[in-house]
């Protein structure tokens, strides 16, 4: 076991050393020479030495790390113009901001001639003169923010060139002179307010909201349009119209602390950096809320995380309800650049702020590959929340459970296999945390994701504490809840080990823990499984789904036996979870020995084997729960 760690360390090492030696050697000249030569008033940690892809700060790479494909350096203190032929030559370049600094200067030409450029947000600098007479150089462009500059002169009719842009944002300039009648069927959202434009609006632009127009000298066409208002039907709404928060003065505070704090933590090597080059789509519910403004809180970073927005860009992001919790509502949030993170806003947090901080700061510092890391947190009188990475598979809950009866996907056995070692280890390491005394609390398989890597990660832990206990009927936590814990904040080690034994059964037999049964009756999968087996029709236990997989059997039953090890009533009769790990990983091992190599069964099997095959001789030993 020993041996077989140290080899994966060894493998890991090199494979990160590969990865590191293999970076965008022409990508990465192009930064220097920008940063180079552009006066910044804040140290970027660029350093020639280390790799650009995994360590530089703002910089976002594709996946084999050929190309850089994100620029993201917001308020970073930026000064004069930028430098041409520099992020020009950045020519796989997706998004680019470089918003709330000071950058003067006119239009940056040449960044149009990025081909595959989409995002580009250089609001809040000072650029001024005209806007570009030609964009077809910048055809891909799907966002253009360039609100809060100088700019002026006439609105070009080359717009038109843009014919991927969704959103166009031209606010607090001094254009003047018409709009012209530049027509992108694509647009969702336009804002030309605070400018010096005038005439009459053209027909293609009267289907946005007059807000659009607001603080001009702009004229209806005097017969009234037919109203073709975008419609607003969508389950997204502004994460700061949900909290019902604005930030208001102390904005610049949050930017340039959580700056400071994602500037002097180095970046490290991060698992699951959920950042995808998805534009945003819409511009949603511009509703801002009642400000309750906190001097004392702020987003607070953890090392490790790349992440380089503020509280500001959060409460901004439209946000899309993942999933109501035991601990509250998680949002999925696209900030504005790209970057997606899953917000959880608790509720009913009864801890005041230094114990609250205390176990985040105790969370926030697990970096192991079957955590997920938390990345970042928010505390003050009246919200609390959480972010963390957010995962494109979603929950092994889901995973399991979702379009159960259509035609959906089967999780395969060799991905629950892996999920049981994932998430297994992912236990066992938080349960060596705070000097070997953290209890996750709240397992169940809503709260295990798979990340890219398709490895098991879990999430949530820790939170279970800082609540107050959830009331005995809550369903959907009592199937995993070990018989002795009558209070949630009161988990222990051992109820962890329970509520993963529940995990395992689930995993086996495709079946909630607690579940109807069509009827009025309420199923147990504990005792339902106990029942099952004492009865010896053991083959009835394990998930249909997994018939069809021929000669996994053994594993199926090992594993049982291991779940059922897990949930037996008595605390102390349980394994720990160190030996719980060794357990699930000698699953496969085991089976090995009979010659058959894991990766020859799989979906093309033809064999399918019934549930009576399944070899009684186990039952007895299962039956006695005492292995
Ligand atoms: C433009 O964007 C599309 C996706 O929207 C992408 O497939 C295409 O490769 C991009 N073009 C260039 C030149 O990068
Ligand atoms: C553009 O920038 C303004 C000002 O920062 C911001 O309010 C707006 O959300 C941005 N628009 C887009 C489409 O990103
Ligand atoms: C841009 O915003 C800043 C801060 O909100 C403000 O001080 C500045 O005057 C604005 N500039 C323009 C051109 O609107
Ligand atoms: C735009 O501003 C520049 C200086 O900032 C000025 O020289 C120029 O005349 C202005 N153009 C228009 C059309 O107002
Ligand atoms: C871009 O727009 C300009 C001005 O409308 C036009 O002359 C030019 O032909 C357009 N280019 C392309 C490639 O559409
Ligand atoms: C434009 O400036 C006004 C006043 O400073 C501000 O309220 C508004 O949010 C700004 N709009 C954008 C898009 O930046
Ligand atoms: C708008 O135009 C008027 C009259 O031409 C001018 O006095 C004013 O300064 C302009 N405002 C801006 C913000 O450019
Ligand atoms: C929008 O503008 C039209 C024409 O100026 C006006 O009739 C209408 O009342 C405005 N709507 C709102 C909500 O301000
Ligand atoms: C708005 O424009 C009209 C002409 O279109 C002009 O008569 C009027 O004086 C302008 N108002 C302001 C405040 O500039």
């Amino acid at each position: 076991m020993r041996m077989k760690f140290i080899l994966s360390q060894i493998l890991l090492y090199s494979t990160l050393y590969l990865l590191a030696r293999c970076e965008p050697i022409e990508d990465k000249q192009a930064l220097l020479d920008f940063i180079d030569n552009i006066y910044h008033s804040r140290n970027l940690n660029w350093d020639e030495r280390n790799p650009v892809c995994s360590s530089w700060v703002g910089i976002t790479c594709n996946y084999d790390n050929s190309r850089v494909i994100a620029v993201r350096l917001p308020a970073i203190g930026l000064k004069g113009s930028i430098p041409v032929n520099t992020l020009s030559r950045l020519s796989s370049l997706q998004i680019l901001s470089l918003r709330s600094n000071g950058i003067s200067g006119t239009f940056p030409l040449d960044l149009l001639m990025i081909p595959s450029l989409m995002n580009l947000y250089l609001q809040y600098n000072n650029f001024q003169g005209p806007l570009p007479l030609d964009f077809s150089g910048g055809r891909n462009i799907s966002v253009l923010n360039l609100s809060n500059n100088s700019f002026n002169g006439s609105l070009p009719f080359s717009f038109s060139n843009l014919t991927h842009l969704t959103s166009l944002n031209l606010a607090n300039n001094s254009l003047s002179g018409d709009i012209p009648d530049f027509n992108i069927p694509s647009l969702e959202f336009l804002d030309l307010s605070n400018n010096n434009l005038t005439g009459v609006l053209p027909q293609s632009l009267l289907r946005f909201p007059n807000s659009s127009f607001s603080g001009n000298n702009i004229s209806s066409p005097s017969v009234p349009h037919p109203t073709t208002l975008p419609k607003e039907h969508s389950s997204k709404f502004s994460l700061s119209a949900i909290l019902g928060i604005v930030i208001g003065s102390c904005v610049v505070a949050f930017v340039s602390i959580a700056l400071l704090l994602v500037l002097t933590n180095r970046k490290k090597n991060d698992d699951d950096k959920s950042t995808t080059s998805i534009p945003q789509k819409k511009e949603k519910s511009k509703k801002r809320m009642v400000f309750e403004k906190d001097e004392n809180s702020r987003l607070t970073f953890f090392e490790g995380c790349s992440l380089a927005f503020d509280l500001e860009d959060l409460l901004r992001a439209s946000a899309e309800v993942l999933g109501k919790g035991t601990f509250g509502t998680t949002y999925k949030a696209a900030i504005e650049d790209a970057t997606i993170v899953a917000v959880k806003r608790l509720k009913e947090v009864i801890v005041g702020r230094k114990e609250f901080e205390q176990v985040m700061e105790i969370v926030g510092s697990i970096r192991h590959e079957n955590v997920a890391p938390l990345r970042s947190y928010y505390y003050s009188k009246d919200e609390k929340l959480v972010v963390y990475d957010f995962y494109n598979h979603g929950s092994v809950s889901t995973l399991l459970h979702a379009k159960r009866g259509d035609n959906r996907i089967p999780l395969d056995w060799e991905t629950r296999l892996k999920i049981a070692i994932g998430a297994a280890k992912g236990i066992a390491h938080i349960h060596t945390r705070n000097n070997g005394k953290l209890v996750h609390g709240n397992i169940k398989t809503s709260n295990i994701f798979l990340n890219s890597k398709l490895n098991a990660c879990m999430c949530d832990l820790g939170l279970a504490t800082l609540t107050s206990p959830i009331a005995p009927p809550v369903m959907r936590t009592a199937g995993y809840r070990a018989p002795e814990i009558t209070d949630t904040r009161k988990a222990t080690q051992a109820s962890d080990v329970y509520s993963f034994g529940v995990v395992l059964l689930e995993l086996l037999t495709g079946k909630s823990p607690v579940h109807s049964s069509g009827g009025e009756e309420i199923i147990h999968l504990v005792r339902w499984v106990h029942s099952v087996v004492r009865e010896e029709w053991t083959g009835e236990v394990f998930d249909a789904e997994l018939m069809r997989y021929a000669g996994i059997e053994d594993e199926m039953v090992t594993m049982l036996q291991i779940g059922m090890s897990c949930v037996v009533r008595v605390p102390d009769e349980r394994p720990r979870i160190v030996d719980v790990v060794k357990m699930v990983e000698d699953i496969r091992s085991v089976d090995l020995g009979n010659g058959l190599s894991s990766g020859t069964r799989s979906l093309g099997s033809t064999r399918t084997t019934t549930p009576n095959r399944t070899p009684i001789s186990y039952v007895g030993e299962i039956g006695s729960s005492s292995v």
